[in-house]
């Protein structure tokens, strides 16, 4: 069974991005989660291209680029350019999916496709052969810190279901409100990749909580 940790940049340190960039490289976390935020899809603004440029020297890990960003079509490609390895964009935040899959596949990066909390699963339906990841978003975006909704339990199974009836193999990653508390169920739910802000970066032994979720 794939488990994957991907500490969320949003809770690190940006004074010393370089330090804790270079902590995840030498954790057990395969990924570095990366939270674009433009003020417009979500209340909140985050960073851009500029901070990929450290984070992407600091480490060999994938980069796993999640874009809260309106028209991300517009820029995808530059984050790819920039260093991602997946791209992730939100199901609601653009009218043209095909293109943005598109532009993500042909700037040679893999594409993720996020669902917010209210979103159903089954608005993917005729898209999930087209992608190589699905997002749930356990919170609202926005913001770290937040308490994880329960019902994203349930998206999860419902959405393993239907992959498995589909017989596709995109990843599953979960997102807002994760610690080793509730790792262990999610994976048994089918995720694959977890992201975490505050419980990683909250810890008093980063690197110790990222095994404890990986173990949970
Ligand atoms: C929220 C972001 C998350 C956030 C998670 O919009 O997408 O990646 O950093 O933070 P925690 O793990 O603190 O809920
Ligand atoms: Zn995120």
């Amino acid at each position: 069974m794939t488990r994957i940790i991907s500490p969320s940049m949003l809770s690190a340190d940006f004074g010393n991005l370089e330090r804790d960039t270079q902590m995840i490289d030498r954790s057990a976390a395969e990924w570095v989660h990366i939270d674009v935020m433009d003020g417009v899809f979500v209340p909140n603004i985050s960073f851009g291209f500029p901070v990929m440029k450290p984070i992407r020297k600091a480490t060999e890990k994938v980069l796993d680029v999640h874009l809260m960003i309106v028209e991300p079509e517009k820029y995808v490609r530059r984050f790819v350019e920039a260093g991602a390895d997946y791209v992730t964009f939100h199901y609601e935040a653009t009218e043209n999916i095909d293109l943005c899959i598109r532009e993500i596949r042909d700037a040679g990066a893999k594409v993720g496709i996020s669902i917010k909390p209210k979103t159903e699963v089954a608005v993917l339906k005729e898209l999930l052969h087209k992608v190589d990841m699905v997002l749930i978003m356990s919170v609202e975006p926005g913001f770290g810190g937040q308490s994880f909704i329960e019902g994203s339990l349930d998206k999860i199974s419902e959405l393993k279901a239907l992959r498995d009836e589909l017989g596709l193999d995109f990843l599953i990653e979960v997102d807002g409100g994760i610690s080793a508390k509730n790792a262990g169920e999610l994976f048994a739910a089918g995720a694959e990749a977890l992201v975490a802000g505050s419980a990683v970066f909250g810890a008093e032994d980063p690197e110790q909580e990222i095994v404890k979720m990986l173990e949970a």
